[in-house]
């Protein structure tokens, strides 16, 4: 179709001249630390693989060369026992009732949201929620306010001055970790203005389970609360988990009520059992993980501190507003350059010294803060980290 062509073509054209063109780049093979593109080996620092357990091989006993599709959405029969012992594990590991398991974290967060919040129900969200989450309340339609990031005082403020319409609730929606910053929100306050309001909180954890908390019980733990201060807790297992999916987990009256309304779940095919076998296998993995978990901590102190120092040079700017949470330090760290052209001249030199980091530009994240994102795997040494800080040190020496 001529007309759909030439529409698609004229947009693509405008994404290369702002330098927001995205393009899809077949990775050959992984081991976490470095990873294969056109035959050409790299270290990389763009996995939400942090434990470094993706690239390691699972041994699935009799199940490894059956059970490759569920064969049906999870009502009909595509519901197995893999799915069932997973969703149960993940449940008494976080201390929740109840888990249901998706397809994605995407699809987790969208259709819980979107299923239980209602049109007379108001939500007060973070103005840098993931687009899940975003796309997960817009859906709802429901009246939506957007706080500004991780300032429990605009949140209160906007809750104070805004009442939902009549009949409906309040609801706080946020992510634990912000993806793109690497800082966690200020949970144990925004947990008290929840209590304080009578609005149900909704939490993502995809980047704190496996990192935070004792055996990696997440974010929410390691800030001291439980399932009675967080009503909603999304955890995924495509990240530090090294599997994929991902759990809603609360109470068993709103698992069923999704098993019941939920459409993102209901008319999808399950999952397989193997992919669930899997995901069992990597969150006993994750639990063992300790020292790992231990040493990643280091290695981002050791990268904070460092990019902290040429910040204040002005180099670039980092996230350093909460980053560092009662003792907590993400893997994850920004290198934030403002401009999408510099952001991809300076990724492009990264690659052409074969480090592998990834490039974050609008729409992902606001205008005028366009970025590194560096990731750290727990496989990755403390020269690894220096050789990607001296590349990146000669990068600006050069352009300065
Ligand atoms: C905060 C957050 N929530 C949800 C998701 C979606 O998870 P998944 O990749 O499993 O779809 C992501 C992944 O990018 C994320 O960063």
């Amino acid at each position: 179709m001529q007309w759909l062509n030439d529409r698609c073509q004229q947009q693509l054209d405008a994404a290369d001249q702002a330098n927001l063109r995205r393009t899809l780049k077949p990775v050959d093979m992984s081991d976490g630390r470095t990873m294969n593109r056109n035959s050409t080996s790299y270290l990389q620092f763009a996995s939400n693989d942090y434990l470094g357990l993706a690239a390691e091989p699972v041994d699935l006993g009799v199940l490894q060369l059956s059970l490759p599709g569920s064969g049906a959405s999870p009502l009909v029969t595509g519901y197995s026992q893999s799915h069932s012992v997973f969703e149960k594990s993940l449940a008494s590991f976080t201390g929740y009732e109840a888990g249901l398991y998706f397809n994605s974290g995407f699809t987790a967060n969208e259709g819980a949201l979107s299923t239980l919040i209602q049109s007379q129900d108001i939500v007060f969200s973070d103005r840098l929620n993931h687009a899940s989450l975003i796309d997960g309340v817009l859906h709802s339609k429901a009246r939506s306010i957007r706080y500004h990031h991780s300032s429990v005082d605009d949140l209160k403020k906007r809750l104070e001055k805004t009442q939902p319409s009549e009949g409906g609730q309040r609801w706080i929606v946020t992510d634990a970790v912000f993806s793109m910053d690497g800082d966690i929100a200020p949970l144990a306050e925004i947990a008290q203005v929840a209590r304080d309001y009578n609005a149900v909180l909704y939490v993502d954890d995809a980047h704190g389970l496996g990192v935070f908390g004792e055996k990696g019980q997440g974010s929410c733990h390691a800030l001291g609360l439980s399932a009675s201060d967080v009503d909603i807790l999304m955890m995924t297992c495509g990240k530090a988990m090294g599997a994929s999916g991902a759990c809603v987990l609360s109470q068993q009256t709103v698992i069923d009520f999704l098993v019941q309304k939920c459409r993102s779940y209901i008319y999808s095919t399950a999952p397989s059992p193997q992919t669930l076998e899997v995901a069992s296998a990597q969150l006993k993995k994750l639990m063992l993980a300790d020292q790992r978990r231990q040493y990643l901590k280091e290695l981002s102190q050791y990268l904070f501190d460092e990019l902290a120092a040429r910040s204040q040079q002005g180099l670039f700017d980092i996230q350093s507003e909460s980053h560092e949470l009662q003792g907590m330090h993400h893997p994850v760290h920004p290198v934030i350059v403002g401009d999408p052209a510099i952001a991809i001249s300076l990724g492009q030199y990264l690659l052409e010294h074969n480090i592998i980091v990834g490039v974050i530009r609008p729409p992902t994240v606001p205008q005028g803060t366009s970025r590194l994102r560096v990731s750290l795997n727990a496989a990755h040494t403390f020269e690894d980290v220096a050789r990607l800080l001296n590349v990146i040190d000669s990068y600006f020496a050069k352009s300065s």
